[in-house]
């Protein structure tokens, strides 16, 4: 991509959203111009505000708009005037879904001067990536009521896999793991074979299948209850994790603590394939009670740009903001925490990108 002009969708969304993505873009701006790279962002007014004025989510052609781009940096969603679920649904799930983004990357690492809650644990004891399916599962949306509304009400909630769907998430990681070359070079499938025994079946089989072609990569299988209960007794023991898109979602809010929290937690929502358009987050929610104050935390935000560089053919510059952020959370900040930082937000974006050279 050297050389081109670097073509982001930015969609600030609601809340807090807008003040942790100027944060990120400050910074993008900074790094661009040290690494001499050329960028181009537009902003898109998805969100609460204009549901609630136009009734839209998704305008008409959005999908296709975004399907120019280079990649997508998603702010926040969720709007205390909008009933919940109907953002999530319809404009984060829908891009997920419908740019078929089906790996969600979420590294979780404990960045210097971050607080855990684990005692006694540090920087080199929490640092493992999360692989999360994200087109699948319970996520589908298949399902229906029979006598709603009645004593006799049944509800019926469907997860889906597919062999396909599980293969690439699982080939994706095993990939993944090797790449990322730690000194344990293990992938950990996550699942529930011992209860789920179909879906989660289909996972076991494909991962053992797909293991063959990764003789350099370890393997290993927890439960997922039991991988709770390992991510805060031994984190250190986990390199790479690969899980199905449900119990994806539930143990990264587990790693998002483990690092420090929704203030620093970010993640990718990834279409590796030629011409997939990707999406990059922090993980957090739009905390709408901070909005306006300059005191939500812009670390998450920056972290999603650095990972966005690091996917979009810019690793030198994703890893400059890597450095930077280390240095500001290392020696700057007091809590990761909105309003405990000892800055505002504005002020943590000015310390990285003051960092960044
Ligand atoms: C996440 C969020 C979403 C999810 C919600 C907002 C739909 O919790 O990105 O982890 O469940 O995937
Ligand atoms: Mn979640």
């Amino acid at each position: 991509m050297a050389g081109t002009t670097l073509k982001i969708a930015a969609i600030p969304g609601d809340g807090t959203g807008p003040e942790v993505t100027a944060e990120a873009m400050k910074v993008l701006a900074a790094v661009s111009k040290l690494e001499g790279f050329a960028y181009d962002v537009e902003t898109l007014d998805w969100g609460g505000d204009r549901y609630l004025k136009t009734g839209e989510i998704i305008p008409e052609g959005g999908l296709d708009h975004l399907r120019t781009k280079d990649a997508i940096f998603l702010g926040a969603i969720g709007h205390p005037g909008v009933a919940p679920g109907i953002l999530e649904k319809g404009l984060l799930l829908d891009l997920r879904f419908k740019l078929d983004q089906y790996i969600n990357l979420r590294p979780v690492k404990l960045l210097p001067g971050v607080e855990t809650p684990l005692a006694g644990r540090g920087p080199k004891d929490i640092d493992f990536v999360v692989v999360r399916e994200n087109t699948e599962d319970l996520y589908c949306g298949v399902g229906g009521y029979l006598k709603k509304g009645t004593p006799d009400e049944v509800a019926v909630q469907q997860a889906v896999y597919t062999r396909k769907g599980c293969e690439r998430c699982i080939r994706w990681a095993f990939d993944y793991t090797r790449k990322r070359n730690s000194p344990k070079k293990t992938l950990t499938l996550v699942a529930k074979t011992n209860v789920l025994t179909f879906g989660h079946d289909l996972w076991w089989r494909t991962f053992q299948d797909v293991a063959k072609d990764y003789p350099d990569v370890k393997t290993d299988y927890n439960h997922v209850d039991a991988c709770c209960m390992w991510m805060v007794k031994n984190p250190d023991a986990y390199d790479v994790i690969v899980t199905t898109n449900m119990f994806g979602d539930i143990i990264t809010d587990l790693g998002g603590i483990l690092q420090g929290g929704m203030g620093v937690a970010a993640g990718a929502n990834l279409n590796p394939d030629k011409g997939g358009v990707s999406m990059f987050e922090p993980m957090g929610g739009s905390a709408p009670k901070y909005t306006g104050q300059n005191v939500i935390n812009p670390i998450a935000a920056i972290n999603a740009m650095a990972m966005l560089l690091e996917h979009s053919g810019h690793p030198a510059a994703g890893k400059r903001i890597d450095a930077a952020v280390a240095h500001v959370t290392g020696t700057k900040m007091k809590s990761q925490a909105a309003g405990k930082m000892g800055h505002g937000t504005r002020e943590v974006g000015d310390l990285v990108v003051a960092a960044l050279g």
